[in-house]
């Protein structure tokens, strides 16, 4: 590992720091132990309670947009919804950036149910009660190229880094296929998802960015189905699955006030969680030779798993 890293190994003794009740093998931000360890300890799923695992920069913010109106139409017309003035990560908040940052015991009675919250963290590190009760999961996963070019931009954008110098796409790069990125491995965190739906299908849904991106509509009705809150045929036939589409859509969404300025947790610019929108833009930033690497790990990782990139 560099001195310019970001991220530091759960069992990487020589940068001191020894989280072994987590389990070997995650990269996380140092500033995210904490609030993890609380959260595993603390946090208590109900059974109504809805659950968004992702990778970062795989599809949270739209995940998070399309999970509340679907769970919220009921309560929001489509032109009084709270997307239109809040950021998505506001609305939906994440178990370790918001939830608890530095409280053991937030206030979460109070939330209206169901209750949506978010996490990056690998299946097996959530908060068992997370996988014991009976509230649902949503996964939403993209194609590696395309995550890690989205994560790069994220990371010039926002200035994450220890130092000043900016780190070259080529060591980033290369720090990603060894799986050196926040919550990585990548492969390790789609397969521990992968996995568990497979074993239980009703408390999981996995996604695809990429299929959501073909046919946003048709994963609309599903994600209502899933949560327990399908659409009727009235709603379907006065286009509500269109409506919440559009609502949540890229170009409305990233054009909206709230999200061309203003910052999360302090520092991350809410405009940098809407770049591009795009299948495939990696195209446009790697050789074929960095494609070629990461199509070759892809596959040797998912070999026999059945997951398909
Ligand atoms: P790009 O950087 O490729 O544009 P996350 O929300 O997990 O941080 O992921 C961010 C990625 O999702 C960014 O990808 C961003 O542009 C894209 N994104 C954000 N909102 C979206 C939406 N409503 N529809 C489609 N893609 C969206």
């Amino acid at each position: 590992m560099t001195s310019r890293s970001c991220f530091r190994h759960l069992n990487n003794t020589r940068v001191g720091i020894v989280v072994p009740s987590l389990g070997e093998g995650i990269w996380l931000p140092v500033m995210l132990f904490r609030p993890i360890l609380t959260s595993r300890k603390h946090f208590k799923a109900e059974s109504t309670d809805i659950i968004l695992t992702i990778m970062p920069k795989s599809g949270t913010t739209w995940l998070k947009a399309l999970t509340f109106s679907i769970a919220n139409r009921n309560v929001f017309s489509i032109d009084q919804s709270p997307l239109l003035t809040s950021n998505p990560h506001t609305l939906v908040p994440f178990l370790e950036y918001t939830v608890y940052p530095d409280l053991e015991n937030p206030e979460l009675e109070n939330i209206p149910r169901p209750r949506i919250f978010s996490t990056h963290m690998h299946f097996k590190i959530l908060p068992d009660s997370i996988r014991e009760s009976g509230c649902r999961i949503i996964y939403i996963c993209r194609n590696p190229l395309d995550q890690f070019v989205s994560h790069y931009h994220f990371i010039l954008q926002n200035k994450i880094e220890n130092d000043a110098v900016p780190l070259e796409l080529d060591e980033v790069f290369d720090m990603f296929c060894q799986g050196i990125q926040p919550f990585g491995p990548f492969w390790d965190h789609m397969l521990g998802y992968w996995n568990a739906q497979l074993k239980n299908p009703q408390k999981l849904l996995f996604l695809k960015y990429e299929d959501l991106k073909q046919d946003v509509s048709s994963h609309v009705k599903q994600i209502a189905e899933f949560i327990g809150f399908p659409f009727s045929a009235e709603e379907e036939n006065q286009g509500m699955l269109e409506q919440i589409s559009r609502l949540c859509s890229f170009e409305n969404l990233k054009n909206l006030k709230v999200n061309k300025s203003g910052y999360f947790i302090g520092s991350i610019k809410n405009s940098s969680f809407f770049r591009k929108g795009e299948v495939g833009d990696w195209i446009n930033h790697l050789t074929p030779a960095m494609a070629e690497r990461v199509n070759n790990l892809t596959e040797t990782k998912f070999q026999s798993s059945g997951l398909v990139f």
